[in-house]
């Protein structure tokens, strides 16, 4: 399904950015440039990230945070 028109970005794209390591809306934004344009698919496009990322094996989500790995 396309999240943003605009930009020609589905939510199929989103998992697959999340799947190679993004994890916060404005790195979304800096690979896909999902709401970059007329910003109606922001909230959509949000949900989308979140249920990517919950998606996420635990031990993958944990290994980003730096707090947690480094020592
Ligand atoms: S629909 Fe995504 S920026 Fe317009």
């Amino acid at each position: 399904m396309y999240v943003c028109i605009c930009n020609s970005v589905t939510d199929k794209a989103i998992h697959k950015a999340v799947a190679g390591g993004v994890r916060t809306f404005a790195e979304l934004q800096a690979k896909t440039a999902v709401s970059t344009c007329c910003g109606q698919c922001t909230s959509c496009a949000k949900q989308v990230l979140a249920d990517a990322l919950s998606a996420q094996p635990l031990v993958q989500t944990i290994s980003w945070m730096p707090q947690l790995t480094a020592a």
